[in-house]
């Protein structure tokens, strides 16, 4: 998308908003002159070539330095830098290398947004100019796009901050790649008063200038298990002197996959893969014991929670028949369980309707559900909040590859999009609030 249609649907912004808004009962939007003043900022400083200059170039130097998760002390330091040169402030560190940034009135509502840092151990396959300049690792997932984008978000919220009606919190956490950022974010109080949270990711499979999501469950829970089943080892021509613990792991394999086949409801999608076995070392030798190790998934938290239990039983249920013993291990280093990641109804319709007054109707997908799984899910898990996908697809820029790929590319005229959306959903999320307070207020006072 040029720059001249994002102006457009900008100003589709300013004028449907009103309109669009003024009968809802969530959100008030009295057309206040502060108001008009307020929007007329979002495009002004979005559509600012220099803005669009500006946000490229930290991405693109981002990119060129990708740093893994929890590594992200250079990418830390350049959003601090952009922070300090804006007169944000901001704290940091947390949760070792994030920072937590905040625009506004400095009282409630509080409404965060948030950007992903980390980068993935992957080797760049794209010639261009601002290629990754660390061997073995690269921006592959588009959180450079994230990070720019919020400050993006960051410099037009900064020159709207007197007429904000509450506080903006902006997150950029580590280490979503390895599923522990948000968590640990989290757990480092980054939602303390916060009432709502938003994301955007960059998509591939969409166009630039298209919004996609759904209500309710969107993205799958991920959860890994390894099961260290145990027999008696001994010699292989002497088998009744052992306890096999071969045996058990494969009958432990085959009804794992019962669970999906025969017990789940088959519009209830859900996956058991069994991804890895270790065991043994000579042909002749019955080992001791046997490492069984896969992913479960699912869209439903109920489901999520039931797999994980199911595995369980059903593997040591086998394992009790073979007879050997078994232990489980459900949080392994570096693969966290991840909670499914659904979008809270209210605040989705809202960030909806936002991206249709921005982009209009046909370039708001609802999006299908996707087995991979976002660690936003920690923060949705806490507080209302909905994650946006925003398209990047453009073949003209080489961004037809999807994320984690050698050959991934992203559209850079997605950052002022991402950015406005971004604000605008901000924005009027606090006056949302703001509005649905004061009501609750006056019905107790009546
Ligand atoms: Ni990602």
């Amino acid at each position: 998308m040029d720059l001249l249609h994002f102006s457009i649907f900008i100003s589709v912004i300013v004028f449907s908003h009103r309109n669009c808004y003024s009968n809802s009962e969530s959100i008030s939007y009295e057309s206040s002159s502060e108001l008009k003043r307020a929007r007329d900022e979002i495009i002004r400083v979005a559509n600012l070539p220099k803005t669009l200059t500006w946000m490229k170039k930290i991405r693109r130097e981002i990119h060129e330095n990708p740093e893994l998760s929890y590594e992200e002390f250079g990418t830390s330091a350049i959003i601090r830098q952009e922070l300090d040169k804006l007169g944000i402030a901001y704290q940091w560190p947390v949760a070792r290398t994030g920072v937590i940034a905040k625009i506004g009135s400095g009282f409630s509502p509080f409404v965060a947004l948030r950007a992903d840092m980390d980068a993935l151990p992957i080797q760049e396959m794209v010639d261009w100019e601002y290629k990754s300049k660390v061997k073995g690792k690269m921006h592959a997932c588009g959180h450079d796009a994230h990070v720019s984008m919020l400050l993006g978000a960051a410099k037009i919220l900064q020159q709207l901050k007197t007429s904000l009606q509450g506080t903006v919190v902006l997150i950029f956490q580590p280490a979503e790649e390895k599923g522990k950022g948000a968590q640990k974010m989290i757990e480092e109080k980054a939602l303390e008063n916060v009432e709502a949270i938003f994301s955007l990711h960059t998509a591939t499979q969409f166009p630039t200038g298209t919004i996609a999501s759904r209500p309710g469950e969107f993205l799958a829970g991920m959860g890994v298990f390894n099961a260290k089943i145990r027999g008696k080892g001994g010699h292989a021509a002497i088998p009744q002197a052992s306890i096999d613990p071969i045996l058990a792991a494969s009958a432990s394999i085959i009804c794992l996959q019962s669970i999906i086949s025969r017990e789940t409801d088959p519009l209830d999608s859900q996956v058991v893969s069994v991804t890895k076995v270790h065991a043994g070392t000579a042909y002749n030798i019955i080992p001791d014991s046997v490492e069984v190790g896969g992913t479960f998934r699912a869209f439903k938290k109920k489901s999520f929670n039931a797999l994980k239990e199911r595995i369980k039983e059903v593997i040591r249920a086998q394992v009790a028949v073979h007879p050997c013993t078994v232990e489980f291990q459900f949080f392994v280093e570096d693969y966290p369980m991840i909670p499914p990641t659904v979008n809270d109804h209210k605040v989705f319709e809202h960030a909806r309707q936002v991206s249709v007054d921005m982009l209009g109707e046909k370039n708001v997908y609802t999006a299908p559900c996707f087995m991979g799984s976002e660690d936003f899910a920690f923060y949705l898990d806490h507080i209302p909040g909905t994650l946006l996908l925003v398209g990047t697809r453009s073949e003209e820029a080489g961004s037809t590859h999807p994320p984690h790929s050698p050959h991934f590319a992203i559209d850079e005229d997605v950052l002022p999009i991402g950015a406005a959306i971004h604000v605008a959903f901000a924005h009027s999320y606090i006056l949302s609030l703001r509005s649905r307070n004061l009501s609750s207020k006056e019905e107790l006072v009546v």
